[in-house]
C-alpha cells in the first residue's frame, strides 16, 4: 500500500507564533499543511482567513491543504487560490451548488475536494466524482479540534473507497485521528489523514516528529 500522507492541522497550532509552528511540522515530518478555515456561520466557531494562509504559505514548501467551513464558499474561491493554497476542499453542505464549486477549483488551477459531516451520506458525491481531487471525510463534527473520532465514519469511510474505484481521488479523514483511530481509518481505506490534537501535543518540535512517527508506524 501507498504510504499514509499525514496532514497535520495548524488549528492546533500556537497562533502567536504560526509562522515557526508551520516551519516545525515541516521538519517534523508534516507531508501536507491542513488549514482549517471557519466562519462563524457555517461552523460555530471562527479561525482565520486567507490572508494569514498568505502570509504562512512561504515558510513551508508542503503542500497547503485547505479545508473551507464557510458558507458562502464560491466569492471566497480565488482569493484563497491566490493565498498559495494547493488543495481547496468545501462542504457539500455549505450550498446547493457543489458542482459549481468544484468546477471554479479546478478552473483556478487547484486541486479540488468535497467534503461531508459525520451526519451527511456519501451518495451526495456520487455526481461530482469526474470533478473531485480529494474526498474528505469529517469523523467530527466540524468546528473545534480535539474532539472524539465518531466511529460510525469507518462503513463510510469503506463505501466511499468503493465507489472511488480506480480514480484517482485521494481519500482523506478528519477529526479525533491519534495513533489509535489512524489505524483503523486506514485499514478502512483512507489514504491521508489530518490531525491537530495529536500531533501538536508536546508544543515542541521534537515532540511533533514523535507524534507524527507514531501515527506514521500506526
Ligand atoms: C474540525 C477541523 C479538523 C480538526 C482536527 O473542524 O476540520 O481539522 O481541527 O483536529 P483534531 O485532530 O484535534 O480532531
Ligand atoms: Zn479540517
Amino acid at each position: 500500500p501507498q504510504p499514509l500522507v499525514i496532514a497535520p492541522s495548524i488549528l492546533s497550532a500556537d497562533f502567536s507564533r504560526l509562522g515557526e509552528e508551520v516551519e516545525a511540522i515541516d521538519a517534523a515530518g508534516a507531508d501536507w499543511i491542513h488549514c482549517d478555515v471557519m466562519d462563524g456561520h457555517f461552523v460555530p466557531n471562527i479561525s482565520f482567513g486567507p490572508d494569514v494562509i498568505k502570509a504562512i504559505r512561504p515558510r513551508t514548501k508542503k503542500v497547503f491543504d485547505v479545508h473551507l467551513m464557510i458558507a458562502p464558499v464560491d466569492p471566497y474561491l480565488e482569493a484563497f487560490a491566490k493565498a498559495g493554497a494547493d488543495v481547496i476542499t468545501v462542504h457539500a453542505e455549505a450550498g446547493p451548488h457543489l458542482d459549481r464549486s468544484l468546477q471554479a477549483i479546478r478552473n483556478l488551477g487547484k486541486k479540488a475536494g468535497a467534503t461531508i459531516c459525520p451526519a451527511t451520506p456519501e451518495n451526495v458525491l456520487a455526481n461530482v466524482l469526474d470533478r473531485l481531487d480529494l474526498i474528505l471525510v469529517m469523523s467530527v463534527n466540524p468546528g473545534f479540534g480535539g474532539q472524539q473520532f465518531i466511529s460510525s465514519q469507518l462503513d463510510k469511510i469503506r463505501r466511499i473507497r468503493a465507489m472511488i474505484g480506480e480514480r484517482p481521488i485521494r481519500l482523506e479523514v478528519d477529526g479525533g485521528v491519534n495513533v489509535e483511530t489512524a489505524a483503523q481509518v486506514a485499514a478502512a481505506g483512507a489514504d491521508t489523514v489530518v490531525a491537530g490534537a495529536a500531533v501538536f501535543k508536546g508544543g515542541t518540535q521534537s515532540a511533533y516528529a514523535t507524534n507524527i512517527a507514531a501515527i506514521r508506524a500506526a
